[in-house]
């Protein structure tokens, strides 16, 4: 088999693995493919998945923008809820066909309801030539739990500083690296783990993220540290671990058991604090 760039290996992978994360991971039934955060006065699996899209509803509010843009739209559940209660133009991007097919079928409905409009686009947000066809000028972009597939951050936040408006914002909701350098073994062990199973190469520390952000052009404004409210074990964790050593054997068919491997190990990074995550927002002050 030739080797695989990252961006066809992501799209492998949620071409493969989208129907399963839907049916069975924590944002069942609500179209998202992202972790509860179980914030302040939060009791519910329903708030925990909305989360973060509470947040950025406020944040439009606030701004009111024209036009927003979803950096890795998965099926669409953010796009769903917000376009529901704010209305304005949205993109959606994935990299993978199967999502935006899936995110188109439903998400045109749910729109109309409120008269916002809904474009999913089939691309790699890192590259420009994905926008020619784009309307661009973004208010607001917004990127939940898909900045850390980015093989080359430089070339995220250059494309993003081309598409997006002057003045306006860029949030990321997602695993930073929070411990650096990493010396215990068990510790680098699990890391390289995680990376391998949720081809995740860019899992960054908060300054690394920062400077490849300001490089091009934007400002960071605001910072919330979420580790907290991810990191909780439930059941459910138990017993993926008990059965870590059987995933582990379907890993090289199946990119379900290789993500499970990585999801394993990213719970024992959170708990120990190697791994962060977090809420950055951004704006683009070119
Ligand atoms: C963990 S899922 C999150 C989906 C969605 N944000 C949500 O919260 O439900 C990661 C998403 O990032 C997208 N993605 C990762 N790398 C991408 C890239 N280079 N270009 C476009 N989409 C990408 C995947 O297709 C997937 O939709």
């Amino acid at each position: 088999m030739g080797h695989m760039g990252q961006g066809e290996s992501v799209t492998r992978y949620y071409d493969q693995s989208t129907a399963l994360f839907t049916r069975y991971g924590p944002g069942r039934g609500l179209g998202a493919i992202h972790r509860p955060v179980w914030g302040p006065g939060v009791s519910r699996r329903e708030e925990a998945i909305h989360y973060s899209s509470v947040k950025l509803l406020a944040h439009l509010q606030n701004r009111q923008p024209a036009s927003v843009l979803d950096l890795g739209c998965g099926v669409g559940g953010t796009l769903c809820y917000l376009s529901e209660r704010y209305r304005s133009k949205y993109t959606g991007i994935t990299i993978s066909p199967k999502q935006a097919q899936q995110a188109s079928s439903w998400l045109g409905p749910a729109a109309t309801r409120l008269g916002s409009e809904i474009v999913i686009h089939t691309g790699d947000f890192t590259e420009a030539a994905t926008f020619d066809c784009l309307e661009t000028a973004f208010d607001v972009m917004y990127a939940i739990e898909s900045f850390v597939h980015v093989e080359d951050p430089g070339a995220f936040f250059q494309t993003l500083s081309q598409v997006g408006r002057p003045g306006g914002s860029l949030i990321l909701i997602d695993d930073f690296q929070k411990k650096a350098p990493v010396r215990d073994s068990v510790e680098r062990s699990e890391l390289e783990k995680f990376v391998w199973g949720w081809r995740a190469p860019s899992v960054l520390t908060h300054e690394r993220l920062i400077s490849a952000a300001e490089s091009a052009g934007f400002e960071l404004e605001d910072f919330d540290d979420w580790t907290a409210y991810v990191s909780a074990h439930g059941l459910r964790d138990y017993v993926l671990r008990a059965f870590s050593p059987v995933l582990s054997l379907g890993t090289r068919r199946s990119e379900w058991c290789r993500s499970m491997v990585g999801g394993n190990a990213l719970k024992q990074l959170l708990r120990r604090e190697v791994i962060g995550y977090g809420f950055f927002r951004f704006s683009l002050t070119r």
